[in-house]
């Protein structure tokens, strides 16, 4: 049986790749999530797994060597999944300190630990251990409306706070490998969407609020580009590229679909006029006279596109779920959950909110 460490399952996407792996394999394998719980993990993700006997929850941060090197010491870990970050790009314009931290130190600290877990005295690793490095498309900086796409041989160009410490930290994975041949991938995807995902983000930020009539923000003039992925497809990709992937090579991940930002916005509404039964009286405000175009992003990118020709080519992965679908999936969730969003967005959201939109 596989032993699996992931680090930041509490988060969107790690708490969705969790729940990918045990739909996929069960019992089979057994997860130990790291996760600090800062404000963007959240335990009630993980509600429907915490009982199971093969997954163990231990709160640590990734920066605590002592704590990552107990986790290594105390468990034959055989897979490393490496989610653990701060993730989002107007914070790190705000605060960028803590993405230094925890984004390049906690990486180097998680590298190093496996690194002396898994080496032998002939400086050769044991034999079926990997470390996958989670990373973004924006470390190759920004595309022009073109038509041109992100590849895997597209020179780093990273430009917020955020992405420049996700570029750090793809460095040293890349360093780690070159020098002693530590058995690692990096994989770089686009934007994604799903459930769990915390209302700072765009889709659950505009999902939110239309709900509650609240004015839906667009950066500057509403029209620059992301690339945008079901989170379920990412947690897939994830899983194909440990288990078909060369070692030592990076792989795009990408839905092949680009949308502006304004044009997410308005098809949100759209879902959820559409959705909500004729009777529910939250139709009346869903216009899109709730859209306020406001201040734009500092050093905001243009466009995001990636081309996930290797990863199809060499592992077979393709995105799967449509847009139209994956929207009205995610919707759903959010309807079928309001008391998470409640919890989520109640205490330090509010002030987060208040500073960033209404200030
Ligand atoms: P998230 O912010 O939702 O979750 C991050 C998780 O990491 C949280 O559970 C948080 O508590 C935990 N964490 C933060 N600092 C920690 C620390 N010092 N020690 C231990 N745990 C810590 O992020 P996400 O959107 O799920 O992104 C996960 C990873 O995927 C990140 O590395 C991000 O760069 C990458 N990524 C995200 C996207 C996206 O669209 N969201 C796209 C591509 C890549
Ligand atoms: O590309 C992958 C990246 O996608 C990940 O590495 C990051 O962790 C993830 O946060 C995401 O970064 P973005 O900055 O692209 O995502 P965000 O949801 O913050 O913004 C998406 C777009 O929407 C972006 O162009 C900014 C714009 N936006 C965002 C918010 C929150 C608005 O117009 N209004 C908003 O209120």
């Amino acid at each position: 049986m596989k032993t699996y460490l992931v680090t930041g399952g509490a988060g969107f996407i790690g708490s969705n790749y969790i729940h990918y792996m045990f739909k996929k394999y069960g019992d089979a394998i057994r997860i130990i999530n790291v996760d600090a719980l800062t404000y963007a993990g959240n335990p009630e993700n993980l509600k429907e797994v915490e009982k199971r006997d093969n997954y163990t929850f231990i709160k640590a941060d990734i920066c605590d060597k002592a704590a990552i090197e107990k986790i290594f010491s105390e468990n034959e870990i055989d897979r490393v999944v490496h989610f653990a970050a701060e993730s989002h790009v107007d914070r790190s314009i705000k605060n960028p300190e803590v993405f230094v931290q925890t984004n390049v130190y906690g990486t180097a600290v998680m590298l190093n630990c496996a690194k002396a877990a898994w080496e032998l005295p002939d400086g050769s690793f044991k034999e079926d251990k990997r470390f996958l490095h989670v990373s973004t498309d924006e470390v190759y900086g920004s595309l022009d409306d073109d038509g041109g796409y992100f590849y895997e041989t597209t020179p780093y160009a990273p430009h917020s706070p955020y992405s420049a410490s996700k570029a750090g930290s793809d460095m040293l994975v890349k360093a780690y490998m070159d020098t002693y041949h530590f058995p690692a991938n990096i994989t770089n995807c686009s934007n994604n969407y799903g459930p769990y995902q915390f209302p700072e983000k765009l889709i659950p930020l505009i999902i939110n609020n239309a709900l509650q009539g609240k004015k839906l923000p667009v950066y500057g003039d509403g029209k620059n580009v992301r690339d945008w992925l079901y989170v379920e497809d990412h947690a897939k990709a994830i899983d194909m590229v440990q288990e078909k992937g060369r070692l030592f090579e990076t792989y795009n991940v990408g839905g092949h679909n680009e949308k502006q930002n304004i044009e997410i916005v308005k098809i949100i509404i759209e879902t959820l006029r559409d959705m909500l039964p004729e009777t529910d009286a939250r139709r009346a405000h869903l216009t899109e006279e709730l859209i306020t175009y406001v201040e734009d992003r500092k050093g905001h990118d243009r466009r995001y596109a990636i081309a996930p020709d290797k990863i199809r080519a060499e592992i077979g992965w393709e995105p799967e779920t449509m847009f139209k679908e994956g929207i009205r999936r995610t919707i759903e969730w959010y309807f079928a959950n309001e008391d998470w969003m409640k919890n989520v967005t109640s205490g330090d959201y509010q002030k987060y909110y208040e500073e960033m939109y209404l200030k």
